[in-house]
């Protein structure tokens, strides 16, 4: 399948099953911004679940914190964020459209003459680049001036940094240990793009973990291992993952070493979650900038430092971005074209469908109490229209791993088929030992 059909057939397919639509569809959209429908908002709520289960559940070292969006002007001056938070961008005097510098379509250099405009194909009406910052800004309170500026917040790390002694003393955490965080995040970004890939509204899933300065690499490189081990959990094709080191020219400002994990899309290798060494640079600058300080007292070693930290972030609109493109096939079933998003079952946003094989014999009566049964112990999606191929069609398109259905036989037999999605197969089980049959199998692995 062509690289970039698979991606136009992927957000067809999001919008027609409602996983992804278009934010402010009916003005004709708002550029890059998405909203998740019913199938996706559960999606990513799974991705969610699952993170903060591995991040924060099933650890005793780390704790979960929601910082709000807004925060103080000055944490973003601290951060680097108002200074070096920018990308190089270039306008065309010409056709008033604007790039960033470094856009491969344009030929020639920026501000020259020989500069071209990939949009109107005029010769040397590109500006020279000039940086510009991808905060969103906004005002609190009534008056809008410079005093009263504030910032969407362009990362979540932020929010634990300065509350990272508030978790201390609240918790009984000693260092090493780690927050967690799940929220938004706003970037103005120029060059969006690739559906939910890149955004300029989107959620981050980072855990940032304070370590003793000395045993930070030796953190590092136990957060790659169990980093890569959640994205395999999670169901992710692991040939289709790999591990990209950044080079000195690559690395942020705060950074001592940096990996990312990246995902083969469909338009290329692209990452999906940064591992970053970010040493005392973050609690060291808040420590300058507010006046406070923030070091760390181990009582048991009777020393005083500055924890360094190894932070972990993972875009969670990404993350269901990869899930759909790694899940999604078409098979020829009989002549006929099936689609299906095979998702692993502990992260399919649906898992099982309920069906009548007909809507008459007491069929859709005995249907609905299954229904009933299994919706309070996980979602189950009830079906009586159309021919029943066609909602196993719509079930696969959904990524749901099984299909019940009752039948002639169920009225006496007290059994429906049990239909699984990969291999298409039905068995019949007794309507009593559903819940039993498919708990196991919808567990998360
Ligand atoms: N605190 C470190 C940090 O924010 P980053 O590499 O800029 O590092 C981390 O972002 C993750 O956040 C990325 O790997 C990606 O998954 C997600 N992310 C970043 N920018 C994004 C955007 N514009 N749209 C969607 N996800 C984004």
């Amino acid at each position: 399948m062509a690289e970039n059909t698979l991606m136009e057939k992927l957000v067809s397919l999001a919008k027609r099953r409602g996983f992804v639509f278009q934010s402010s569809e009916i003005y004709g959209g708002l550029g890059s911004v998405w909203d998740y429908g019913p199938l996706g908002v559960e999606l990513k709520k799974n991705v969610k679940d699952r993170w903060w289960r591995a991040m924060v559940h099933a650890r005793d070292d780390i704790e979960g914190l929601d910082a709000a969006i807004l925060m103080h002007p000055k944490v973003w001056e601290a951060s680097g964020h108002v200074a070096g938070f920018t990308d190089p961008l270039v306008d065309c005097k010409q056709c008033k459209n604007r790039f960033r510098s470094d856009d491969k379509r344009i030929k020639g250099t920026p501000g020259q003459p020989d500069a071209q405009c990939p949009v109107c194909g005029s010769k040397g009406t590109l500006t020279e680049p000039r940086l510009f910052n991808l905060m969103f800004k906004t005002f609190m309170g009534p008056v809008e001036e410079h005093a009263s500026v504030v910032y969407l917040r362009p990362e979540t790390a932020q929010g634990i940094y300065v509350n990272y002694q508030n978790v201390l003393n609240s918790s009984r955490q000693r260092v090493p240990f780690g927050i967690a965080q799940i929220g938004k995040a706003f970037r103005n970004e120029i060059t969006p793009g690739n559906f939910i890939f890149r955004t300029r509204e989107f959620e981050q899933m980072e855990m940032q973990f304070f370590v003793k300065p000395g045993t930070d690499e030796e953190w590092f490189e136990k957060w790659r291992a169990w980093r890569m081990e959640w994205h395999h959990s999670i169901g992710l094709t692991p040939a289709k993952l790999r591990w990209h080191a950044h080079g000195p020219g690559e690395l942020a400002h705060y950074a001592k070493a940096a990996y990312d994990v990246e995902y083969e899309f469909p338009f290329g290798w692209q990452e999906i979650e940064g591992v970053h060494n970010r040493t005392d640079f973050d609690l060291g600058r808040h420590q300058e900038y507010s006046g406070k300080k923030m070091e760390y007292f181990d009582q048991a070693a009777n020393e005083r430092y500055l924890p360094y930290i190894v932070e972990t972030s993972a875009g969670a609109d990404r993350v269901t971005l990869t899930l759909m493109a790694d899940a999604y096939r078409e098979e020829n079933v009989e002549g006929e074209t099936r689609v299906v998003l095979g998702f692993d079952p502990g992260i399919a946003p649906i898992k099982a469908g309920v069906f009548p094989l007909v809507k008459k014999d007491g069929m859709p009566e005995l249907a609905d109490r299954i229904y009933h049964d299994l919706k309070p112990q996980f979602p189950v999606f009830y079906d009586d229209s159309g021919a029943i191929g066609r909602r196993y069609r719509r079930m696969d398109e959904a990524g749901t791993p099984f299909c019940i259905t009752v039948d002639g036989e169920t009225q006496t037999a007290q059994t429906v088929t049990v239909r699984a999605r990969d291999s298409m197969t039905q068995e019949r089980v007794a309507v009593d030992q559903l819940a039993a049959y498919l708990l196991p199998k919808i567990r998360a692995r």
